[in-house]
């Protein structure tokens, strides 16, 4: 076989087969086809899509590209939830631990900033000490022990998405049904859980952009989830603006601390308004969990009780005792709260007065990318500190002048190119009357 010959059989709209995947698959794992032969297939795939046994095919090669987790024996039930990817995304770090809380195991294995959408690893890392290359064992360990743990793709785990993941972050191939498929459910089924959440975002922040996108992804993930035999629920969600009032890496653990209930510590921010968006998300996707789980009897019970175990510090608890096991320096982690910040910042004002009708979070992921929170090219680092936090959301009234959002920036240059970025990204209107958002957009649960 030749890479070559299969790379011109995608690009004639031809389907590969198992064994032809499985020669690119090992091939690039191995070293012996380079990215520009992985990229140009992957550019194929783009536009002419894959069929759903081809999309199967490709995901069991991914996970035998490596080794998977085996958590049998765990007491369960064990279930995750995925994100297609957004802006201000920091849903995972308050579910988690608030499903945890309820004695629900949450095995994750999360993504990085992936274009213009920020990688709950990268904020969990911004916490001093905290590590998410962790062994299966550990993994396995802080699971039972805590309730829920983070970790990524590996040398070892699914290392074939892993090296997937950052080329096509660089090659323009994020946005395409079958890959975003592919990637999810090969780590989510390395992973060991029994059953599992997506959260599909939809929108101008969203790899899918309209809701019959959407819905096709939801339907590829939902099917290609029962065919392997696992439970499925997919939500659609609105990601037409950035979720909740930070955009960046410990600004989004900070607000998630303040979510969870941590607020108190989380400085100047408190859990607020800004959050409201976020938390209607968090809460129905983790009331869908607690069904899954046989805790609630449907979402409204769900949505309840997680209202209870934010109240009483159970979610928060579960959050910091996670921090402690993944070797996070609780101490130093606390301290930062409120605080930790890059040095220039940088207020956006209103250019006149209204209401504030929308804020384009493809243009705030952007800005936030060339500010530090994702990557530019795949060997860069991302930054813990800087990022945007949004001081006003949309439905409120803004006055001429008055500052619409705080850029942190560790450079003048990032400044600059994050205000050209958000130009025109904050819709304020006159004399209209501002539609309510709707967040969940849609339902789909296949248990
Ligand atoms: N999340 C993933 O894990 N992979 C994608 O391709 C997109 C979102």
């Amino acid at each position: 076989m030749r890479a070559s010959d299969l790379i011109s059989k995608k690009r004639n709209g031809g389907s590969l087969s198992r064994e032809e995947l499985h020669f690119l698959m090992q091939g690039y794992v191995s070293g012996t086809i380079p990215d520009y032969q992985i990229s140009a297939w992957l550019m194929a795939v783009y536009f002419r899509g894959m069929t759903r046994e081809e999309a199967a095919d490709l995901t069991r090669e991914m996970i035998d590209s490596g080794s998977t987790i085996d958590l049998s024996g765990l007491t369960g039930p064990l279930i995750d939830k995925h994100s297609t990817g957004g802006v201000g995304d920091k849903v995972s770090l308050i579910l988690a631990p608030l499903v945890a809380s309820f004695g629900i195991q949450v095995p994750m294995m999360s993504g990085r900033a992936l274009g213009h959408t920020g990688g709950t690893l990268d904020k969990l890392e911004s916490i001093p000490g905290y590590t998410t290359a962790l062994s299966p064992e550990d993994f396995r360990r802080i699971v039972s022990e805590v309730g829920f743990a983070m970790t990524g793709q590996s040398e070892t785990i699914v290392p074939a998405d892993r090296k997937l993941y950052a080329l096509r972050d660089v090659t323009a191939t994020v946005e395409s049904i079958p890959l975003i498929t592919t990637s999810i459910l090969s780590k989510k089924f390395a992973e060991g859980a029994d059953t599992f959440v997506f959260d599909v975002k939809c929108g101008r922040g969203a790899f899918m952009k309209e809701l019959d996108q959407a819905k096709e992804l939801a339907a590829h993930l939902t099917e290609t989830g029962r065919h392997l035999g696992k439970g499925v629920i997919a939500v659609i969600t609105n990601m037409d603006d950035p979720l909740g009032a930070m955009v960046g890496n410990f600004l989004e653990v900070e607000e998630s601390a303040a979510c969870l209930g941590g607020s108190g510590r989380g400085g100047e921010l408190a859990t607020d308004r800004r959050s409201e968006d976020l938390m209607s998300v968090t809460l129905r996707l983790a009331a869908w969990m607690l069904v899954a789980g046989g805790k609630a009897k449907d979402v409204d019970e769900g949505e309840a009780m997680c209202h209870e175990h934010l109240g009483n510090g159970a979610a928060w608890e579960t959050f910091v005792r996670n921090v402690k096991a993944q070797g996070g320096d609780e101490k130093e982690f606390l301290s930062r709260l409120g605080h930790y910040r890059a040095p220039l910042r940088h207020a956006v004002p209103a250019e006149h007065e209204g209401v504030l009708f929308g804020i384009d979070a493809f243009k705030t992921g952007m800005a936030s990318v060339y500010l530090g929170v994702g990557r530019n090219r795949a060997e860069d680092d991302v930054l813990p500190d800087v990022g945007i936090e949004l001081l006003k959301k949309p439905g409120e009234e803004v006055a001429r002048g008055e500052a619409l959002c705080r850029i942190y920036a560790r450079t003048q240059e990032a400044v600059d190119l994050a205000v050209e970025t958000l130009d025109g990204a904050f819709d304020i209107r006159t004399g209209e009357t501002f539609p309510p958002k709707t967040m969940i957009l849609d339902e789909q649960a296949e248990l």
